[in-house]
Formats: structure tokens, sequence, C-alpha cells
């Protein structure tokens, strides 16, 4: 009866699929530096995909398995965040370096949430030499209409709920020391914003306000 619930539940499962991203030659970034991290990326999207087969798997005997499984889930956030995070982050080069239109709503939001889009900028570079491993997110709130900015440790830790990503910058020691020195982070942020492809990141936003 167990073994035929959990195969019931593994029936109706959906899994994640690896997205393939189409990421020009980039400034300061490697070819190989980018594969590498997309192997990464792969990394998460399958352990997202195998701890939730090992949940349903072992939720034939919650009690027996109570440890295994509150550590499984609690390791979750990680590995489903480190896909969607990395998503957001490759998809922004796609299509090649494009600048934010001067008309853009994206450009107006940050204006009126930070007085200018310098400010921002320098606030959000700020956050992403934040020391230690983590991410730099910029959220749509569509509860309050407004941009937030947020540092997130690891890959899950800090992030803010009910918030719709629009910019994510990964500033992991494995995105950068490749081609950057370990103490390169500053070059490799100031290098992403002119690798980003902002037409990306206002879709993003336009998806995220229009909901
Ligand atoms: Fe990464």
């Amino acid at each position: 009866m167990l073994n035929y619930h959990y195969k019931l539940v593994k029936t109706f499962m959906k899994t994640f699929t690896e997205k393939s991203f189409s990421i020009p030659a980039l400034k300061g970034l490697s070819e190989k530096s980018i594969a590498e991290h997309l192997k990464l990326y792969a990394g998460y999207v399958k352990n997202s995909n195998l701890i939730l087969e090992k949940i349903a798997e072992l939720s034939t005997d919650s009690e027996k398995n109570s440890y295994l499984l509150g550590e499984l889930q609690r390791r979750f956030g990680f590995e489903f965040d480190g896909m969607r995070n990395h998503e957001y982050y490759f998809s922004s080069f796609e299509g090649g370096a494009k600048a934010l239109q001067a008309d853009s709503k994206l450009k107006s939001a940050i204006e009126s949430e930070w007085g200018s889009f310098d400010a921002w900028l320098n606030r959000f570079k700020a956050i992403a030499l934040t020391r230690g491993v983590g991410w730099a997110i910029l959220y749509y709130d569509p509860k309050t209409d407004q941009l937030l900015n947020a540092w997130v440790d690891e890959q899950h830790l800090g992030h803010l709920t009910g918030l719709q990503p629009v910019l994510t910058l990964d500033v992991w020691e494995h995105s950068f020391v490749f081609d950057y020195q370990p103490s390169g982070k500053k070059a490799y942020v100031e290098d992403f914003f002119t690798n980003l492809n902002w037409s990306v990141i206002e879709a993003n936003f336009i998806e995220a306000s229009s909901r």
C-alpha cells in the first residue's frame, strides 16, 4: 500500500526542466567560465528534482523518516532557489548588451524609488559587494507597487516573500574567479552591468507589475 502511494505520488509529480540559454560573447566572462557555471546550474535543477522524489519516497513512512524528511525539506529551498536565481541571471545576458531605454517604465520606477537611476545602481553595486557568498536581487513588490533591493545569502536566505525578482546578480566566487582574481569581484560586478541586456530586465519588470 505504501509503495503504491509512492508510485502514485511520483506519477503526478512535476519535474523541473533544465533551461538552455543563448549567451553571446561577454566582456570579462569567458565562454569556459559560463559553461562551467551552467553545469552548476544544471546541478540545482537535478537536485531540486531529486529532493522532491526522495521526499515522496520517504513520506511513505513520515514518522520513521522524520529526521531525513526534515533535512531534505530544509535543503529544498537551497536547490530550488539556486535553480531560479541562475535562470534569471543567465537570461539577463541573452540577446547581448542593451541599454535601458530612456522611456522605460522600469527606469521611471527606479527613479521614483531611489531619486535617480545612478543612485539605485550605486546602492545595488554596494549590495553586490557584500562580504560572503550570495546574490544581489532587485525585486518588485505587487502589494505595494514598489521596487526593493535585497541581499540573499547562499541561494535561499533572505528572499522577500511574495516578491518577483526583476534582476539577479550572482556574487558567489564560482561566478567570477575563473576569469577574475578572488579579489576581482568589483571588476566582475562592473562588467556584469556592461553585459546586461536591459530589455530582458524590463520585460521581467513589466511581467511582474502587470499581474
Ligand atoms: Fe552561480
